[in-house]
């Protein structure tokens, strides 16, 4: 006989059942071959017709409010193993956030090329200086990269580019650009002066690589035309750039030089960094370190875009970023910028 108190007790048996296999044994030992509802079963036919019937609705009721015990709990315990791998495979996202100093190497964050946190050091430096950032294309049209910068296509001056011509259109007309100077028609056409602007951007060359030149590099040209512009705030501006970007004890001076599109035109110098000016091997004795061109703006560019002469004058500079990462960090070859080593890479 099965009263309340022996369900009750078989109830909290499963209840309790605190993994999946105890379920599956209490279900064993309750609803089993060899469990008191089978033994029931087999003595129901010592019974006399009536009695049996009734006996036979018990048994039923029981064998099914504890089946229905046993699939509840094992609802329960399936959840809990589902969650519980869940848990196991989650992946915290902010673990690195949460233990600073913790696998350091391990977890070591990018960081940007020193080439582009030199242009956002030089960004920095002009906008302080109130000029602003423009950009341009780097597959540019002879007219832009020399003919509108007084350079007409017999001039000298444009083999000295080693520039790399594109099969675009007539042959010899589109190239990807050796200089950022293009960039400064385009902003002279864009906008009317006064004009502050500095232009970043790539450019190339064929060049072969060496210590000092590699064919994909990066330049960053300066522009500025208002009224009354003299070489005096050429120098003036140039000096201030090279104290910001360099340091105190890092000089500029200009000497006489050549471009087509300044005149008068000058080559920017600083103070070598390595000897500081007394002369060595970096700067072969001089104590002076080239580093990029500059002068007036010639008469005939402001013509090419329309800009008055008599109204207006300016000066313009150009100088490759990846030469002056190089000298102020003192890197003896700019082959190493385009290596894609990172015992180079994260030194900076
Ligand atoms: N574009 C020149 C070069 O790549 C550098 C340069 C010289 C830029 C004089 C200038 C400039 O703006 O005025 O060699």
């Amino acid at each position: 006989m099965v009263d309340d108190s022996d369900l009750d007790a078989a109830r909290r048996r499963i209840a309790s059942a605190a993994t999946l296999e105890e379920l599956r044994a209490v279900e064993n030992d309750l609803l089993g071959k060899k469990s008191a509802i089978a033994a029931m079963n087999t003595r129901l036919g010592e019974l006399a017709p009536e009695a049996r019937k009734e006996r036979g609705r018990e048994i039923n009721e029981l064998r099914s409010a504890l089946t229905g015990a046993v699939a509840a709990r094992r609802a329960v315990l399936e959840e809990g193993d589902r969650s519980a791998g869940i848990a196991a495979d989650r992946i915290d996202l902010t673990e690195a956030v949460r233990v600073p100093g913790v696998g350091r190497a391990a977890r070591r964050r990018g960081q940007l090329h020193l080439v582009t946190q030199t242009r956002d050091e030089l960004e920095d430096v002009f906008i302080g200086m109130g000029f602003t950032v423009a950009e341009g294309p780097e597959v540019e049209t002879d007219w832009y990269n020399f003919e509108a910068l007084n350079i007409p296509p017999a001039h000298p001056a444009r083999s000295g580019f080693d520039s790399l011509y594109l099969k675009l259109g007539e042959p010899g007309t589109v190239l990807i650009r050796p200089h950022t100077s293009p960039v400064q028609v385009r902003v002279m056409e864009a906008q009317r002066p006064p004009i502050y602007s500095i232009m970043p951007g790539r450019c190339y060359r064929k060049d072969t690589p060496d210590a000092r030149h590699t064919p994909a590099f990066h330049q960053i040209e300066g522009l500025v035309i208002d009224r009354g512009i003299t070489f005096g705030d050429l120098a003036g501006t140039i000096e201030e750039f090279t104290n910001a970007y360099f340091g105190p004890d890092i000089h500029s001076r200009l000497r006489p030089a050549s471009f087509p599109f300044t005149e008068p035109s000058a080559e920017y110098e600083v103070t070598c960094v390595i000897c500081h000016g007394t002369g060595c091997r970096t700067c072969s004795g001089t104590g002076w370190i080239e580093l990029g061109g500059c002068g007036m703006v010639h008469p005939n560019v402001f013509e090419a875009v329309g800009i008055d002469p008599e109204e207006w004058s300016g000066f313009a500079f150009g100088f490759g970023i990846d030469r002056l990462a190089q000298i102020r960090h003192s890197i003896s070859d700019m082959r190493v910028m385009a290596d894609n080593d990172l015992r180079f890479a994260t030194q900076f």
